[in-house]
């Protein structure tokens, strides 16, 4: 006998059940295992009494269709982070801590688009109508023709938009919005499902493009289900510290264009201002030359761009070493940290280790890793650097050198800004690059013989 065709599924995770419980194992969520509704066609042969579905018309690859048109905003720095544009129909999360700057951000962005001529309506769930003008005065954008309104009510909002019908509505944020079908509270798992998926929907069936403000959790992840990231189709991300006016928006998914593409603003007075010269306004806090300072040449997306890492390494009065990053991956610390030990004979224990990347700038790429072992090195023995030198170059665990990508363009930023020397692995293609001394090792022995005359 067939078991029972019933199946169960986690709204906050996606986990799927056999039988329904109140808590989700996958996740540890409460009160967000479903019923999931099948639709199949049926059995394959035997009881066709059944309906079912139409069949689909199938459609090659190759394509006669122009691309999206995209919209743009002017603020180059956030058209390029979209992918090149803002594409219609497509449904946007934009996700950060409060008070980074999203709404401003959001808010300069729908007054761009619509003084474009791109009909744009402005959602507040979070302030009254008059509170966003205010804003919008302070930012000299009050002359704009944006629609606004501020509301909560998924239900109105839908009505509003389908009768307007604009190109762009952006709602602030979806954690306000409650949709009056799902019984529970605004903000909870279900309530920003059910809202997310109504506004996604309503994005592909009228081509309106749908930017939602997402607000984050301590941990760092949109807050609510996960799913509403698979939903969307382009993911930023709005981050910068408290104490730095820097802002980074960084794609971290786009169905339209690459991730991890950045755009950099800075936060004045009257609002964010673009910053087309990233690598500059990173470098304009450096002083002198001094040991624990070193530049990496990194690539951020499509551009390059440098950035400041900063080391101290002290002796420890504690029992267990201190291990502090900011900007950074720890586990990747640990790891450079244990191949300067093993491969090269340097202990780090007994120190405490602090690595800051400055500017409020975070880094993932793993080419960072000589600039970060030069940097840890150039601390612990107390000399600088080379002046006017950049780094960059994956390291392994057995201490060779990986040439990292686009060493070409790393090496042409850092001319720009006037650097004079380059230190990188040995084996990067660099062709068209004068006027900046390469200086090429194969493994971290090598580099720490060289430049710190010891190893
Ligand atoms: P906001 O956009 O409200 O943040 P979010 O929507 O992410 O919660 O930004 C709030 C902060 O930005 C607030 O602390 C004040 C600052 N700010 C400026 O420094 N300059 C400005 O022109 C504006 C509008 C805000
Ligand atoms: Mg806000």
């Amino acid at each position: 006998m067939a078991k029972s065709s019933k199946t169960f599924s986690c709204a906050a995770c996606g986990a799927s059940f056999n039988k329904w419980s109140g808590r989700c194992d996958g996740c540890g969520e409460w009160n967000t295992i479903q019923e999931e509704k099948g639709i199949s066609a049926g059995p394959p042969s035997k009881s066709l009494g059944a309906r079912r579905g139409s069949s689909l018309e199938l459609t090659d690859l190759a394509t006669e269709e122009a691309p999206p048109p995209r919209s743009h905003s002017g603020i180059a720095e956030l058209d390029r982070v979209l992918g090149g544009g803002l594409v219609p129909a497509s449904a946007i999360l934009v996700g950060g801590d409060p008070g980074i700057g999203k709404s401003t951000l959001l808010l300069q962005a729908a007054a761009h688009f619509a003084k474009n001529g791109i009909k744009t309506i402005y959602v507040s769930g979070e302030e009254a109508s008059a509170q966003v003008r205010m804003r919008a005065q302070r930012l000299g954008l009050a002359d704009a023709p944006v629609k606004l309104a501020a509301e909560t009510n998924l239900r109105d909002i839908l009505t509003t938009l389908d009768a307007e019908r604009p190109q762009l509505a952006i709602i602030d944020s979806i954690q306000t919005m409650w949709a009056d079908n799902v019984e529970s509270a605004p903000g909870s798992v279900s309530q920003v499902r059910a809202a997310s998926h109504e506004l996604t929907a309503f994005a592909k069936r009228t081509g309106t493009s749908v930017i939602l403000v997402g607000h984050v959790t301590k941990e760092g992840q949109i807050a609510g289900p996960r799913v509403v990231e698979h939903m969307v189709d382009t993911v930023l991300y709005f981050e910068g510290e408290r104490g730095h006016q820097f802002r980074i928006l960084r794609s971290v998914k786009n169905r339209f264009g690459p991730a991890d593409e950045i755009g950099v603003f800075e936060m004045t007075g009257r609002g964010l201002s673009e910053v087309t010269n990233p690598s500059a306004l990173f470098l304009s806090e450096r002083g002198q030359p001094a040991a624990g300072s070193v530049v990496f040449a990194g690539i951020e997306g499509t551009r390059p761009v440098l950035v400041e890492l900063q080391a101290l390494v002290a002796p420890s009065p504690h029992s267990q070493a201190r291990r502090t990053v900011v900007g950074w991956d720890s586990g990747r610390l640990a790891m450079i940290l244990a191949v300067l030990e093993a491969r090269c004979g340097i202990p780090f224990a007994g120190l405490d280790v602090y690595l800051n990347v400055a500017g409020g700038m975070k880094i993932s790429e793993p080419a960072a890793d000589l600039a970060v072992a030069a940097a840890l090195l150039s601390a612990r023995e107390d000399v600088a650097l080379p002046a006017e030198t950049v780094v960059f170059g994956e390291i392994s665990l057995s201490g060779a050198l990986r040439p990292a990508s686009q060493t070409e363009n790393r090496l042409k930023e850092a001319q720009k800004l006037g650097f004079t020397s380059a230190i990188a692995p040995s084996g990067g293609k660099a062709v068209g690059t004068s006027g900046i001394t390469l200086n090429t090792m194969s493994d971290l022995t090598g580099f720490v013989g060289e430049i710190f005359g010891a190893g």
